[in-house]
This record gives C-alpha cells, structure tokens and sequence, in this order.
C-alpha cells in the first residue's frame, strides 16, 4: 500500500443572496466603481442579511450540499475544522455548533483563527489526521461573516469584503493523490496592520470601545498588500523548489481572494500564465477564509485527476503559506 495522503474528495460552498455592489457602496461612502474595479477587481459583494443567522449558518449550508454530493450521512463524519475569524461567538467553537446542527454527533473539532490563511491552516492541519490514519473524513471548513466586524463607513475596507462558506471533504488516498507539501508561516510583528482592536481580553468590549468603533477590522492597505505579494511569491516559489517543480509542472494556482492585482502581482513575480491563475474575486470580494473553498468550488470542473495545483493565502497576523496537491477527481 502507498503512503496515506489526505485528498480533496468533494467540495460546496454557500454564499447569502443580499448583494453590495459597487454603485451600492457609492451611496454609502465616498467612493466610485471605477477606483474600486480597478484598484481590487471587485464589482460586488454578497452579505447574510438575516440578524438571525451567522457564519455557522452559512458553513451548514455549504456541507448540506457536499453531503448530498457525496451521499455521505453527517454521523460518518469525524472531525471538523472550521477556518474563521467571525465564529457565532467568542467561544464555544463555530465547529462544535456546525457538527450540532449537521447532526454530526461522532465528531469533534475546532476553529482556527488564521484570518485570511484560516482555510490552508485548517486543511493542513486536518492532513495530518488523515495521514496517521487515526480519521477518515474531515470536513474542513472556511467561513466568514465579515459584514458583522466591516464599518460600511470607512471606504479603505468595507468596499472588500463579503460574506460566505466554503468547505471540502479530505479522505486517505493511497494511490498518489492529495496533498503532497504545505508551508505554514506566521509573524506576529504584522499582527498591528491588519486587526480588529476591541473585543479580545486585552480591550474587552466598552461603551468606549464601540464609540471608537474598535470592534470593526482595522487596516493599512498598502502594507498588507506589499506583503501579501511578498508571502504568497515566496512561499510558492519554496514549495516548488522544493519538489523540484517548475511553473510548466503546475496546472493552476488558486491564491486567496484579496484583491485582482495582489493574485496578479504574485503571478507577474513568479512568471506564472494568467489562465493558471484562477480569480473570481469579482463575485464575491475578500471573503477571508472562504475564497479558497469557493475558488475551487466554482472552478472544479476544470480540474482533472492529477492536476498538480498550489494553494496560497495571506493574511491578518500575518499569516501566509501555500499546499502543493494533486487534484484527486
Ligand atoms: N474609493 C476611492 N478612493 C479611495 C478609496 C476608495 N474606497 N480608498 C482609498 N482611496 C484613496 C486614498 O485616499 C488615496 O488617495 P490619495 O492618493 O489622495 O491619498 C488613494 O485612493 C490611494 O490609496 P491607497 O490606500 O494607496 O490605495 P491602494 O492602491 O493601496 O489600494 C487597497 C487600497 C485597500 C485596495 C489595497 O491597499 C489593498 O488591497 N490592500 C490589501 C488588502 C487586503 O487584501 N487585505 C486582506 C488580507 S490579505
């Protein structure tokens, strides 16, 4: 038997119906489709508009889909790992509430709080119960409700993000399919040029805090950006070093969703063609930890069995990496 590698075995994801476009946000701040289109890509964003419902919501939506694709039933399912910095609550876990409401009653899990690395961390680490043997079904899950920290007063953010859920299915593969490599970095000196303030035990929530609307994320565009390129070239161009892989071995490159000219700036440095870079940016905005799952949800039927394809994220804290795969149907 060949060594055990965790594969993608299916995919959903969900995005709410309320929509923001650009002509939207020109009546909200002071701003135009024009600046936003070309400086991010984005033309609109969708929003979960329902008080009631919260990211968890959406991730169940996304795994109701991949259930049925699959025809799996919820109690077959092992563990959840939930990638997400806008979890229902401060605790518990957004995936011990997702594997109550799927009915997934032989599963435990837990969040990660990567920012916009959150879905590569989690499936990284959900890999590693897969490659032991010790479980065989994880659904890994990146989730963002980011209208509820996003002030739709300060044009310098709430023209990028969106709401949504996506998530995969990883199972064991003996056959040379799956994850092949993944490299996980993180730098707290970053964690002041993307964050949200108040909320966590250093600035617990006040009257004061929300006066200072500290509760909403807080960002210094240029910096993150100049990094984002700078983390996600280098990580890949590690990676494929590494495996001895040149830009013909790799069939597509799916960055995290933050913004057109960063995935094209990371493109343009590595010598990669634009048709292996996938974007639907446009859709959806930055949707945090879920363009990836999206990004593979809307572009799957491209892909064939052994497709070689890099993941890469950057994000609040930083944190940055990318995974190397063969794409498993
Ligand atoms: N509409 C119109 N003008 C705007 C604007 C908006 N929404 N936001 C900023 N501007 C103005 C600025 O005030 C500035 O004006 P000035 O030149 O008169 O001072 C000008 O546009 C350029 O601002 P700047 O912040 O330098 O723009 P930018 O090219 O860096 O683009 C971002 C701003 C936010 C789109 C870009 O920095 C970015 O995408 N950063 C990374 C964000 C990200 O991906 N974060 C998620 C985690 S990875």
């Amino acid at each position: 038997m060949g060594k055990i590698r965790a594969a993608i075995s299916g995919v959903a994801g969900y995005v709410p119906d309320g929509v923001i476009t650009n002509q939207d946000l020109e009546q909200m701040v002071e701003t135009n489709d024009e600046w936003i289109l070309s400086r991010t890509g984005i033309k609109e964003r969708r929003i979960l508009r329902d008080p009631t419902k919260a990211t968890s919501d959406m991730a169940v939506e996304a795994i109701k889909v991949l259930l049925a694709q699959k025809a799996i039933s919820p109690e077959e399912i092992d563990m959840i790992i939930v990638g997400t910095v806008t979890g229902d609550y401060v605790f518990p876990d957004t995936a011990n509430l997702i594997a109550h409401k799927i009915g997934a009653t032989n599963a435990f899990g837990f969040d990660i709080n990567a920012a916009c690395s959150g879905f590569i961390f989690s499936l990284v680490t959900a890999s590693k119960f897969i490659e032991t043997g010790t479980h065989k079904k994880i659904l890994v899950v990146g989730a963002d409700k980011m209208s509820s920290i996003v002030n739709y007063e300060d044009r310098a953010t709430c023209i990028l993000f969106g709401d949504g859920a996506g998530v995969v299915l990883l199972e064991p593969d003996t056959e040379g399919v799956g994850i092949e490599d993944s490299i996980l970095r993180a730098d707290g000196s970053g964690s002041q040029f993307l964050f949200q303030k108040a909320g966590g035990s250093l600035h617990p929530a006040t009257a004061e805090t929300v006066k200072n609307k500290e509760h909403f994320a807080y960002q210094e565009g240029r910096v993150v950006f100049k990094a984002a390129i700078k983390g996600m070239s280098d990580s890949i161009r590690e990676i494929m070093k590494n495996n001895e892989l040149s830009q013909d071995d790799i069939d597509y490159v799916i960055a995290h969703q933050a913004n057109k000219r960063i995935i094209h700036g990371v493109a343009d440095m590595l010598g990669f063609d634009k048709e292996k870079v996938l974007v639907n940016i446009e859709n959806y905005g930055n949707t945090t930890a879920a363009t990836i799952p999206l990004c593979l949800r809307d572009f799957e039927s491209k892909f064939k069995k052994g497709d070689r394809i890099i993941l890469t994220a950057f994000g609040g804290g930083f944190t940055w990496g990318s995974i190397l795969l063969k794409w498993a149907y």
